[in-house]
């Protein structure tokens, strides 16, 4: 045992241990890093091995079910016995050098630990939930907001966020849809990779980034039944077409570390699938930072019906290529057995802690452990006025319109008698969203005060029923009112003879996240019978809507004239909804993911495919695809969002109709403002192959520019089509572009019918 108290011998005693000069700068070579690994390596015994891949939480249970061991498992005795390589859930430069301080100071070989925590959307000033984020499809905001985020959990003592999460799903049912980039693969990669970029920035031991952590390996967003946790079963296609590019894409940008899923895929677990995490990620993609497994994910597979201990557990994860355990305690209790019995190959866990220990060295902490522990940057850097800044241009960008019948919207800044209702119209803690772990409650910027920043209009409150009984809590089910009416009739009363009515609906911060799947998706409890009464008294109604998933608001589209969807939009969300309410800020979202009109419909998403009985225009025959009681089409398709400004689209054309293998087209076309306001639309480039040796979408997204028009202005916007852009996992079972005929659409959303068609490769 290393008895030393101070830091300065630590340091002397590991440099000399692992045979290298003092090293002090902070970016060493790949070379460097390797030899500096291999060398600490073997000076390591099994159970320090071990020790590197186990994770533990840092005493306060939010984030799973309390595993059985508890803290009876002594984990402060094992950071002293080099049990322990990384912790969780862990904040604050004060704590997070009380638990380094014993790891470095008073176990053997002093190995800092990895300190990660789950940063979505955000520390302490929150940025939009991630699925509004993706509703602006502007890369160079999310990448900065994800800077945000890793700036001030970095000021804070933490290395390692759990995020991004790159799951695909085109299930709103499904919680988590709030934490992804919603159901396209090509704008999912596209913003997998400016958040890496965001968390990762060029340097990972600057004091203001941090390793980011693609999740969940893999296909966890297609649980069936849009039920967290459960199981999934997707064929070849989907998983490399749909699935893979995003984890792709955040390899490319060079993320560090990944995290497997709760899920099975196909029978096998994802934590224990060899496939996933062998093959796949650490072979075909030549991944080389470490996979940590889902909290207690390794446990899970016995659950699953996978593994029938916990010895059996780590063992079939750790050969898997699960390099980390959280929080499940099976390779701290198991896996040193395992290796002396001959289950599980000494080489696999010397593979698994280099890679732990890599990342640890690219993050400094091995050259200064208390490099993130600075009490003096943690004052200044987290909400700083810049932050705020930052996640109010994030937050106007998430914004997107939906209706906006006779120009209601903008609202004049002045001479305005307006009621403002609805159980989250005053609500300052729902835009934070359910994953918000270390920021404050009820520090988000309210609708009432965004607009009270107006003082031209006069405003009257009345927030109607509460949208939840009790006190929503991060652990605690939310309970729906659907009983108190309490403030019912208040509400309806404000609304009478009013100029303008906003009523601000949708979901509590808490109804959307992990472990919050939902069976319906209208306006929870009394507020569709609200927003009727309310309408039934003044029609001049703009609905703000805030939610973490698309809603079935068929009724509200019908007859309210305005609709505007804010999601939940972090610490700035008031003064951004203001500001587009006001139209000081012209909004330009689009939806990243398609909005049912019924639950019924689900899966329903843009990139289907065209089936042997297709939809029909007119619904007059049994036999195709299709309901008898509701259409086939959604009440918003993906990518659709609209302006003050009026965008107009037209005048395709191709640089050519033909082109050989290899080659390049060329798409353009017309797009004009004709409407009074100056604005931004984002023009979409979807294609559609006709015939492959596999069948492909009626339509795909494959590129995407935001442009920005005066009044009366009109501009031609062109696309480059690469081969790249044509390809896809064929039945070769490889990425290629076949030969054959190319549909070509340009538009302001996947519903576009400007189209061209030229042939590709013969
Ligand atoms: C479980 C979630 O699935 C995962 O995304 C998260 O990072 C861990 N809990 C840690 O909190």
């Amino acid at each position: 045992m290393k008895n030393t108290s101070t830091y300065a011998l630590f340091a002397l005693s590991l440099t000399m241990a692992i045979g290298q000069a003092t090293a002090q700068n902070t970016s060493l070579s790949e070379g460097d890093i390797t030899r500096k690994v291999d060398s600490l390596l073997g000076l390591m015994t099994l159970a320090e091995k071990v020790g590197q891949m186990n994770q533990y939480n840092g005493f306060w249970d939010v984030t799973g079910p309390v595993p059985a061991e508890g803290d009876a498992a002594g984990k402060y005795e094992h950071l002293r016995t080099g049990k322990v390589g990384s912790m969780l859930n862990v904040q604050g430069t004060a704590e997070v050098r009380k638990v380094q301080k014993i790891a470095v100071e008073e176990s053997r070989l002093g190995i800092p630990l990895i300190i990660g925590f789950d940063v979505i959307h955000g520390y302490k000033t929150i940025s939009p939930i991630p699925l509004a984020e993706a509703a602006s499809w502007d890369m160079e905001a999310i990448r900065k907001s994800a800077g945000v985020a890793a700036a001030e959990a970095a000021a804070s003592g933490i290395n390692w966020t759990f995020a991004p999460m790159v799951d695909i799903s085109r299930d709103p049912r499904w919680g988590r849809i709030m934490e992804g980039a919603g159901e396209d693969p090509y704008l999912g990669s596209k913003i997998a990779f400016a958040r890496v970029k965001g968390f990762q920035g060029d340097d990972l031991a600057a004091t203001h980034t941090v390793a980011a952590c693609a999740k969940h390996f893999a296909a966890y967003g297609f649980s069936e039944a849009g039920r967290d946790y459960n199981t999934v079963d997707v064929g070849t296609s989907t998983l490399y077409n749909v699935i893979f590019p995003p984890f792709k894409a955040t390899l490319d940008a060079g993320i560090k570390t990944f995290m497997n899923a709760f899920n099975e895929l196909n029978g096998v677990p994802a934590t224990g699938n060899a496939f996933l995490q062998r093959d796949i990620l650490k072979g075909q993609w030549g991944f080389n930072g470490f996979v940590v497994s889902d909290w207690g994910s390794v446990n899970e597979m016995i659950a699953h019906g996978f593994a029938a201990d916990g010895k059996q557990a780590a063992m079939l994860a750790a050969n898997a290529g699960s390099d980390m355990d959280m929080e499940s305690y099976h390779y701290v209790n198991h896996l040193e057995s395992l290796v002396k019995e001959g289950k599980v190959e000494a080489s696999l866990i010397d593979d698994a802690v280099r890679r732990i220990l890599r990342v640890k060295y690219e993050l400094g902490l091995m050259d200064d452990p208390y490099r993130y522990c600075d009490p003096e940057r943690e004052k200044t850097v987290i909400g700083s006025t810049e932050h705020q800044e930052l996640v109010l241009d994030m937050a106007r960008k998430s914004i997107v319109l939906l209706k906006n019948e006779g120009d209601l919207l903008p609202l004049a800044k002045s001479g305005l008698d307006i009621a403002l209702i609805g159980p989250l119209a005053a609500d300052k803690d729902s835009p934070l969203g359910s994953w918000r772990l270390a920021a404050d409650a009820g520090t988000a910027v309210s609708v009432l005060e965004g607009l009270q920043g107006y003082e031209g209009n006069a405003i009257t409150h009345a927030a109607g029923p509460g949208l939840v009984l009790g006190e929503p809590s991060f652990i605690m089910e939310t309970k729906i009112n659907t009983t108190d009416r309490s403030g019912f009739e208040a509400a309806v009363a404000a609304a009478k003879n009013k100029d303008v009515v906003i009523m601000v609906l949708g979901e509590h911060g808490f109804q959307s996240g992990e472990g919050r799947s939902r069976t319906s998706l209208g306006l929870p409890g009394l507020q569709q019978e609200l927003l009727e009464a309310v309408y039934a008294v003044n029609k001049k109604v703009v609905l703000v809507l805030m939610n973490g998933r698309p809603l079935t608001i068929n009724w509200a589209d019908e007859h309210i004239p305005a609709i505007v969807e804010a999601w939940h939009l972090g610490s700035q969300s008031g003064n951004a909804i203001a500001q587009v309410l006001y139209g000081d800020y012209n909004p330009s979202g689009k939806l990243p993911m398609t909005f049912p009109k019924d639950v019924g419909q689900i899966p329903l998403y843009y990139n289907h495919k065209n089936t042997g009985r297709p939809t029909q225009p007119a619904p007059d025959l049994v036999f195709w695809t299709h309901y008898i009681d509701q259409s086939n089409d959604p009440l918003y398709e993906f990518g659709y969002g609209l302006s003050y400004a009026k965008f107009r689209y037209s005048d395709l054309e191709l640089s050519s109709a033909a082109v050989g293998a290899g080659g390049t087209v060329t798409v353009s076309c017309l797009l004009s403002n004709n409407g009074a306001y100056e604005g931004t639309e984002v023009v979409q480039l979807y294609i559609r192959d006709l015939v492959a040796s596999r069948t492909r979408p009626v339509k795909e997204l494959k590129g995407f520019q935001s442009i920005r028009l005066k009044p009366g202005e009109s501009r031609r916007v062109s696309f480059t089509i690469a081969p790249s852009d044509l390809e896809f996992y064929s039945a070769n079972n490889v990425w290629e572009a076949e030969p054959g005929e190319f549909e070509v659409f340009l538009g302001g959303s996947s519903s576009t019918e400007l189209k061209g068609a030229f042939v590709y490769g013969k």
